[in-house]
């Protein structure tokens, strides 16, 4: 189910490069739309966080990771380097988001948390704490899956709102909250002496 709803949705941001004033870019004024920085950010956003939701599932797939450590590696390294790029073009793009300062904070918040869980992640295995690695990249994807849960929430928010921005302010926050808590709810238990060293 995780990998089906990341994929679709991770091939999503290909609309931007085929449909012109696609989605979002139909909400935005043409200050901003004219803006190099702003587009930049977009367009790096939006594919280098689509790539990170279709290859990170793949990660936590314990038969992969057994048989092909070294496309565990790779695939990690490739992982890190989109989620850091969508991550901090993110948090720039949530300065601008439509619904003000409440869903600015909310998306803002989410790029802070996947930053910081993607790179705790990656020094966590660098130093060879194994289990410190795997909680850390269970809150990073958790975060990067806030692209999924978001697209589910929105269309049911905006039903029960009636009105797009309260649903939109709303969702800034329930895309990725309750995420954490799954993700603190699975990695609750890992024990601590599991950490071993990584060869
Ligand atoms: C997890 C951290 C993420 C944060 C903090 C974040 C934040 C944002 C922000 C602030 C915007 C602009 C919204 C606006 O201007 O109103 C945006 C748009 C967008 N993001 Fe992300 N995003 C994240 C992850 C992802 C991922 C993993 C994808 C991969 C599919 C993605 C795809 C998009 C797309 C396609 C848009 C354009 C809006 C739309 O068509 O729905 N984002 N994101």
């Amino acid at each position: 189910m995780i990998a089906i709803l990341a994929t679709l949705i991770g091939l999503y941001p290909l609309f931007y490069f085929f449909q012109h004033n696609f989605g979002i870019l139909g909400n935005k004024n043409s200050a901003l739309l004219a803006s190099a920085v702003w587009s930049s950010a977009f367009y790096m956003h939006i594919t280098a966080g689509g790539l990170a939701l279709l290859i990170g599932w793949v990660q936590f797939n314990e038969r992969i990771r057994i048989s092909s450590p070294v496309m565990h590696r790779q695939l990690g390294k490739l992982y890190l380097l989109f989620a850091l790029f969508s991550s901090v073009s993110a948090a720039y793009l949530a300065i601008h988001a439509n619904g003000g300062l409440i869903a600015a904070t909310g998306f803002f918040c989410l790029a802070l948390v996947w930053f910081i869980s993607t790179f705790m992640g990656y020094t966590s295995i660098l130093k060879g704490r194994v289990t410190q690695h795997q909680k850390f990249m269970i809150f990073s994807y958790s975060a990067c899956f806030a692209a999924v849960t978001l697209r589910l929430w929105l269309p049911l928010l905006v039903v029960i709102y009636g009105d797009f921005i309260k649903a939109y302010v709303l969702v800034a926050w329930l895309c990725w909250v309750p995420n954490m808590f799954v993700a603190y709810l699975l990695t609750r238990d890992m024990n601590k002496s599991e950490m071993q060293p990584y060869s």
